[in-house]
């Protein structure tokens, strides 16, 4: 939205032009055909006078910036998740925030589960009184059974629960994995997200509603693509997805799952440092992305974390309505196509002879991933 348009607003009409989120504006524009969509920015009349006219201008059309949406961009832009209530795991950071924004944005009030407060405060600020934060750590099935009680008082309904918080946990070939190490993985990659299930379906057998999105990974449906604990647990994801869908479909919940290849966030930092050999230099975002690009099935297309809050949308709303248990890649067509590209990702690159050398990660620390938007 225009500055200018928002600048001719205000002159025309008296109001108030405001950037707020879908859910608010929706409350507060109610009977008037106000809302935006595309970059979520919201006029609304700030006086009964700036109300009448702008209803008066609206309809003359003299401020056309306000009424050219298409019945298909209409569709598009349609709030998904208005009035609902979701939980995101591991929602602090990376691809959780991101889908925290997206359900935000599209009228949920969402609870963000994770260990890392001043990320989660620093979100909330930007997000607004439509999202909380919870202190949860996974592996404790309390934190968990908090976070989703406090998500259902907010409303008394408790509509989507994404299970994302994970790590990469132990490295190494699989004859020098410690079982310690593993476990610990285990805990917080598969463990957390059957501790998520059990809770959230406690809320939503009885609403006879819900939706439930955890996200794996493209190591769920193929080895080398991370460490083998990781690996694991990932595809340990798989079965819990078919398992609940077997069983949860007569109480109208379903449960899917949302598998990305490697996009920037502070996990896959960590990855490509664990896959380095040795050395300190620094991992910005920017190498981030140009190994997701060298690495993309989709020429000059980067993976972001956009790609994935929409993937987590369409299996979260309505959009979604008849899938449940279905495992959704979002990798540009690599897993299909069993690429390993030689120069690509590749934990086997490291401990698995078969796959050519790669030679883009060299030892290096990560910074500032979390100034990426
Ligand atoms: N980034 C990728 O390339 C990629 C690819 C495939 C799958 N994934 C998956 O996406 C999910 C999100 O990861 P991301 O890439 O956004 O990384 P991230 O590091 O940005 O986010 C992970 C979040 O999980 C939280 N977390 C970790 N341990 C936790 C615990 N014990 N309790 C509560 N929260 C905890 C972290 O604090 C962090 O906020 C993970 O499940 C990851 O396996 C990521």
């Amino acid at each position: 939205m225009a500055a200018k348009t928002e600048r001719q607003f205000v002159r025309k009409t008296g109001g108030i032009c405001l950037r707020a989120d879908a859910r608010w504006a929706g409350r507060m524009s109610r009977g008037y055909p106000l809302m935006f969509c595309g970059d979520v920015s919201v006029m609304l009349p700030g006086n009964a006078l700036g109300a009448f006219l702008l209803h008066q201008r609206l309809s003359e059309g003299q401020i056309p910036a306000l009424l050219p949406l298409t019945q298909a961009e209409r569709e598009h832009c349609r709030n998904r998740l208005v009035g609902q209530v979701a939980v995101i795991t591991g929602g602090a950071s990376g691809i959780g925030a991101a889908t925290a924004r997206m359900f935000t944005r599209h009228g949920a009030r969402v609870v963000i589960a994770d260990i890392q407060p001043s990320l989660g405060e620093k979100l909330l600020k930007e997000l607004g009184p439509q999202a909380e934060y919870v202190e949860c750590d996974v592996r404790k099935e309390e934190d968990i059974e908090k976070a989703i009680s406090k998500a259902y008082e907010l409303e008394n309904r408790l509509d989507v629960v994404h299970s994302n918080a994970g790590i990469i946990g132990c490295v190494g070939p699989i004859d020098e994995v410690r079982i310690d190490e593993y476990d610990a993985t285990i805990a917080v990659d598969l463990r957390a997200a059957v501790i998520a299930v059990k809770h959230a379906v406690r809320f939503m057998k009885p609403q006879k509603r819900g939706s439930i999105v955890i996200t794996g990974s493209v190591a769920s449906v193929r080895g080398g693509m991370g460490p083998h604990g990781y690996t694991v647990a990932k595809a340990g994801l798989l079965g819990l997805v078919n398992s609940c869908a077997a069983e949860l479909g007569q109480h109208n919940i379903r449960i899917n799952m949302i598998s990305p290849e490697l996009v920037s966030t502070p996990l896959a930092a960590f990855a490509l440092a664990a896959l380095a050999e040795g050395g300190s230099q620094s991992v910005t975002v920017d190498d981030i992305d140009r190994i997701v690009k060298q690495n993309s099935m989709l020429p000059d297309r980067l993976l972001t974390h956009l790609d994935i809050a929409n993937a987590a949308l369409f299996l979260a709303s309505d959009m979604g309505g008849y899938i449940s248990g279905h495992n959704l890649v979002v990798d540009g067509g690599k897993t299909a196509a069993h690429v390993l590209q030689a120069g690509g990702n590749h934990w086997s690159t490291k401990y698995m002879p078969m796959v050519a050398e790669n030679d883009f990660v060299n030892g290096r620390d990560v910074e500032g991933l979390h100034d990426t938007p």
